[in-house]
């Protein structure tokens, strides 16, 4: 019966072509990450870990380029070997002898089992170095404590030595008395697992409930990093977003200074503040100076000064503010915060009142 070569058959016929893409993967991917696009101050416009900008994610990046480094090689030799043996030892079309069988051969087997170990030695050695390094059981001397807290779906920081709190975007400095300043955060968490990660600033920390992890961060350059939770956590995990920012040392102390202070009182948006108050949104939310002191949701006390809403689902824009507090699962569908059933007057008078809130 006369065969006909298929398109498919002659594809399965080049075996070179799985070991030639997984090179290429191999090769290309680091090279590709590595050259993510930066924005000003070094900021990358989404989570990488290829630009560290602080100390911690500079020692995890090192590391990875020798782990790296070393895999590349064992893999591109143990790659070529294989290949190299397909095409010198592959059976001539009318050879149907077997190929000699060896069994057993002392230095072959002490080879495979020495070379790999030491391997692994050094690698383990290197890692275990870089871990002491990183991992800080008790604040460095001169550092910044925060609290970070996990919640379904954002993210609370509290600054004890400051006294307030805020959420979703986490301010810091990069200098304190012009020397560069070791950011200490406390990660706990109110409900689920989560995983704190800005990966330009630091490596992954799991946030356990129940249990207190540490990180360290110290930035080496100002800018605005992104980072996102890293441990599924509910339907909302994707949006559970966190903003970065590392200020000079002034712009910071100037941003302490505004999260110091009570809410801002305007009497021409009363109305919409009174209707806050009687609403069932005081319950979740604090904002300091009037009667809502809830914990459960994020603190609104400056909310104007945040870029984001939602733990950055959307930009903190007036139409945006205006579609959260009509309905919030038109945004983030899932999330922990009901429509309050507001008619629209009731809609734009809170959202007149919470725009005022810088
Ligand atoms: Cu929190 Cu995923």
């Amino acid at each position: 019966m006369h065969r006909r070569i298929t398109a498919a058959t002659r594809l399965a016929r080049m075996r070179w072509i799985a070991p030639a893409l997984l090179i290429a993967l191999f090769v290309l991917t680091p090279g590709a990450m590595a050259t993510a696009p930066i924005c000003e101050n070094g900021a990358a416009p989404s989570p990488t870990m290829f630009v560290p900008m602080s100390k911690p994610a500079e020692l995890i990046l090192e590391i990875s380029w020798l782990v790296w480094g070393i895999c590349g090689l064992i893999f591109v030799i143990m790659e070529g070997l294989i290949i190299w043996c397909i095409f010198k030892y592959r059976r001539a079309k009318d050879d149907h002898t077997e190929a000699p069988q060896i069994y057993g051969s002392n230095p072959i087997e002490l080879a495979w089992t020495v070379v790999p170990t030491l391997i692994v030695f050094v690698l383990f050695l290197v890692t275990a170095r870089t871990i002491f390094e990183i991992e800080k059981t008790s604040p460095p001397e001169g550092s910044l404590e925060i609290t970070v807290i996990g919640h379904q779906w954002w993210w609370e920081f509290d600054y004890p030595e400051q006294g307030f709190v805020t959420a979703n975007e986490l301010h810091v400095p990069l200098t304190r008395n012009g020397k560069s300043v070791p950011i200490y955060l406390t990660l706990e968490s109110n409900d689920v697992i989560h995983s704190f990660w800005v990966p330009q600033l630091g490596g992954k920390t799991d946030v356990v409930p129940n249990h207190i992890n540490h990180l360290w961060l110290e930035p080496t350059m100002t800018g605005t990093y992104v980072g996102q939770c890293a441990e599924y956590c509910g339907t909302q995990h994707a949006n559970m977003l966190i903003t970065a920012v590392v200020h000079p040392e002034e712009e910071f102390d100037a941003w302490v200074a505004l999260q110091k202070t009570e809410a801002v009182n305007d009497d021409s948006v009363a109305t919409g503040r009174d209707l806050f108050q009687k609403t069932a949104c005081i319950n979740c939310h604090t904002i300091r100076g009037t009667v809502a002191n809830g914990t459960f949701a994020p603190d609104l006390t400056h909310l104007m000064s945040r870029s984001v809403i939602g733990a950055g689902v959307v930009s903190n824009t007036p139409d945006n503010l205006m579609t959260w507090v009509y309905d919030p699962q038109i945004l983030k569908p899932g999330c922990r915060m009901p429509s309050m059933k507001l008619d629209e007057q009731g809609v734009k008078d809170i959202v007149q009142y919470l725009l005022t809130l810088k």
